[in-house]
């Protein structure tokens, strides 16, 4: 398994508007008038947690998060919710919680295709018919993104330590959807692409160190962690077409899942 360290709210938040579209692409999704009960997997730093508030201001809501410094963060933006560092391929909601609805946005696609599923299904067993179980994930492996993190890992003098260093490939949409109709009565999918305009090659970069890059960086210190990262940026700026605003277009496939029991 790969060392990682903290997430950094700080990072991630760099891009908030454009990482709080899907939370909420996936909320208007979902088929519930007033849930009272709901947690958030992976809230992050509290931005799809304030999505949910939003929505359903009078409903319960747990949020937890692996990492301290996103929860830290996300205690400060709504003082009032319920905060907690927890895994969430181990964490329980208490014996007798009903729970209308699991959301979990831009989490699931960094767990292993079975603990997908034995996740959704540990924590819909003890739930009544209609609870429902949301998630997003970034489907963009292929995207230069990523396939340049992954070339400029095995190209240069780092080449031993990130050696077999890569997120899970998410399995097939109908893999997927077949296994969880195996015990939800209702299985909503579909794909977007987004297509954000960042300022240029370099918030692509930045773009990166908020999520993907971390297993590789994470990695690598000082001097050879800053020229991994110059080597990725030469091969984003020839990846990346300049828009005629001086900005580049960063293309963003994520695929939505709302599973109902
Ligand atoms: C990309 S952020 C998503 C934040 C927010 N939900 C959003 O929609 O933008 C992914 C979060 O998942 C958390 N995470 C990853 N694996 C986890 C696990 N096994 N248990 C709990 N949190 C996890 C990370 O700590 C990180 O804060």
């Amino acid at each position: 398994m790969t060392k990682t360290k903290d997430w950094n709210a700080t990072q991630y938040l760099k891009f908030e508007d454009e990482r709080t579209l899907p939370p909420r692409d996936l909320l208007a999704r979902v088929p519930l008038p007033s849930p009272k009960r709901i947690i958030d997997l992976g809230c992050g730093p509290g931005n799809s947690t304030s999505v949910l508030a939003r929505r359903y201001p009078d409903a319960k809501i747990t949020a937890l998060d692996a990492s301290p410094d996103m929860i830290k963060k996300a205690q400060t933006v709504l003082p009032e919710r319920d905060f907690h560092v927890a895994d969430l391929t181990t964490y329980r909601p208490e014996a007798g919680d009903a729970v209308d609805l699991f959301f979990s946005s831009a989490v699931f696609h960094w767990l292993t295709a079975d603990d997908r599923i034995a996740v959704i299904k540990r924590l819909l067993k003890p739930q009544t018919p209609g609870s429902v179980f949301a998630i997003q994930m970034p489907n963009n492996l292929n995207e230069p993104m990523h396939a340049l993190m992954r070339e400029t890992a095995v190209k240069g003098p780092w080449a031993r330590k990130l050696t077999g260093v890569q997120r899970n490939e998410l399995e097939p949409v109908q893999v997927m959807h077949d296994r969880l109709k195996l015990f939800c009565a209702k299985v909503d999918v579909w794909e977007t692409i987004y297509y954000h305009s960042v300022e240029g090659p370099e918030a692509v970069v930045e773009w990166a160190k908020g999520a993907g890059l971390k297993p590789f960086v994470d990695l690598l210190e000082g001097d050879e962690r800053e020229a991994f990262l110059e080597a990725y940026l030469v091969k984003i700026k020839k990846a990346y077409p300049v828009s005629v605003d001086g900005r580049v277009l960063l293309r963003y496939p994520r695929l939505f899942l709302v599973a109902v029991k």
